[in-house]
């Protein structure tokens, strides 16, 4: 009897183990695709009488290859159809990634003035460029800027599709995705805000949206390149920076339950919703009796208001996009841990990448004050929370000018809104002009 018992006791930890980190991988692409496409995923689920819970991604799959479909570009797909003028230039980081940069120099009614501000639009995690494009004329918010006569740049940071290439790694290589917000800081920000001003030669107006508020505040704190110089104001959308206050029991377990450490067995670098792995992860937990996936989603980042089911099958040809395991690693540490900081390598190998055995923290009180912000956030969002948000805009305090607060708005909202021009874009754009006309 020993033999056997003891086989199956192993057997049984085994699979406890194996549960508990799939548990909380699996919490994580909830909590990450929120992000991007929660309510896809819920609609998905209506329109398919609540089938396989996460039909979405399994359409996806029957798509031809995400690469395939996206080899025309933005330009291409989401802004010449409707007859706006677009461009597209490749800009190189200093550690070798090949980044996509869409420029949409005026609206139809063609060119306004001959200095026309410049815009730089830039995207959250698992999203890309497309996020400023989707909902099309008067809605989405590339398109409204250039018919206000804005000069629209849209950032791509690395790992997305439109910008995936690098000189010398494979996507392939898990160095590709050897990455965090560090990194998007202090190199894909710099060569795109550098390469626009290059072009323009005139101070940006920068839009971020959840990570894309990240990276400017931490390369500003860092005063990354010039940045400081040629940032004329920024729009914090969603701002991430402290996850102290998430209240969403599901995201707090989830991040207890050490994501990181995860990431440090299983060294899945590329974070991709599309692959093989994360597609088994998700169908092995949701094939747990009593796991009712439909019921987690709204739990991770909120319910929202305003996105507009018919456009859920357009939304699922462009998200998820792909992302590094490590960037939500250390996602998870800030919301674990507390203050915004570096990435956690761990005592001793901080101490090889920062000299200090815990990772050097982005101090609010090192941000410039010549840089004025405008904070926008909502109060159904369970990502950017209304407590953290109000700790961030304490802290920075002598550069908000202002902040708007919608209520009903979750964190995709923000982006997918049909309503965001009234909502709150027209917000955003008087605030641009009261900066113009200092
Ligand atoms: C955008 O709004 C303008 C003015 O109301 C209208 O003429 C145009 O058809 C709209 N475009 C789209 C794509 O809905
Ligand atoms: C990356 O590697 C894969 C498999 O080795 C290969 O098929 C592909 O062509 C490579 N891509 C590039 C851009 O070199
Ligand atoms: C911007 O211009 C400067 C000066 O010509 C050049 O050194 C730098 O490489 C340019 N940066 C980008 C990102 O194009
Ligand atoms: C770490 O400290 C040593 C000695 O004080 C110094 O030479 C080195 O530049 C430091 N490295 C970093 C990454 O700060
Ligand atoms: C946003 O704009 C609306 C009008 O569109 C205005 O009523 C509201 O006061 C503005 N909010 C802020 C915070 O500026």
């Amino acid at each position: 009897m020993m033999g056997p018992t003891k086989d199956r006791d192993t057997l049984i930890s085994h699979v406890g183990i194996s549960m508990f980190f799939l548990v909380t991988l699996m919490s994580w692409v909830l909590v990450i695709d929120a992000l991007g496409v929660l309510q896809d995923r819920e609609y998905v689920i209506d329109d398919h009488q609540r089938q396989p819970q996460i039909s979405g991604i399994h359409e996806l799959q029957a798509q031809v290859s995400f690469q395939d479909r996206f080899k025309d570009g933005l330009c291409k797909l989401l802004v010449e159809p409707h007859g706006y003028p677009c461009e597209e230039y490749t800009v190189q980081t200093n550690d070798g990634f090949k980044l996509t940069i869409q420029h949409i120099p005026h609206g139809l009614a063609g060119s306004i003035g001959s200095k026309e501000t410049p815009v730089f639009l830039q995207h959250g995690i698992m999203a890309g460029g497309e996020g400023w494009l989707l909902n099309g004329p008067n809605e989405s918010f590339a398109f409204i800027l250039a018919d206000l006569g804005f000069d629209v740049w849209i950032g791509n940071s690395r790992g997305v599709e439109w910008s995936h290439g690098h000189e010398s790694l494979n996507s392939s290589d898990p160095a590709f995705w050897d990455w965090t917000f560090d990194e998007l800081a202090a190199y894909d920000l710099p060569a795109m805000m550098e390469f626009v001003y290059n072009k323009t030669s005139q101070k940006i107006m920068y839009v971020g949206h959840s990570m894309g508020t990240t990276i400017l505040l931490a390369a500003l704190i860092e005063q990354a390149a010039h940045l400081v110089d040629i940032v004329r104001g920024a729009v914090f959308v969603c701002p991430v920076a402290l996850l102290t206050h998430v209240t969403s029991t599901f995201d707090q377990v989830a991040a207890h339950l050490f994501l990181d450490q995860v990431y440090n067995l299983f060294h899945i670098s590329e974070f991709d919703l599309h692959s093989d792995v994360v597609n088994f992860l998700i169908d092995t937990i949701c094939a747990v009796p009593n796991l009712d996936c439909t019921q987690l989603l709204p739990n991770v980042a909120g319910e929202g208001c305003c996105v507009d089911k018919d456009k859920v099958p357009l939304y699922l040809q462009y998200y998820p996009q792909p992302s590094s395991t490590k960037i939500i690693a250390h996602y998870a540490q800030i919301l674990r841990k507390g203050p915004f900081r570096k990435y956690d390598f761990g005592r001793i190998q901080n101490v090889a990448h920062y000299n200090q055995s815990i990772p050097p923290e982005y101090a609010f009180s090192k941000f410039p004050s010549a840089v004025p912000l405008l904070m926008v956030s909502g109060t159904q969002d369970a990502i950017a929370n209304t407590v953290d948000v109000a700790i961030v805009t304490q802290s920075l305090q002598q550069s908000v000018q202002g902040s708007v607060i919608l209520p009903q708005y979750s964190h995709v909202d923000f982006i997918l809104s049909r309503t965001a021009n009234v909502d709150f874009w027209l917000n955003v754009t008087t605030w641009f002009e009261s900066l113009i006309s200092l």
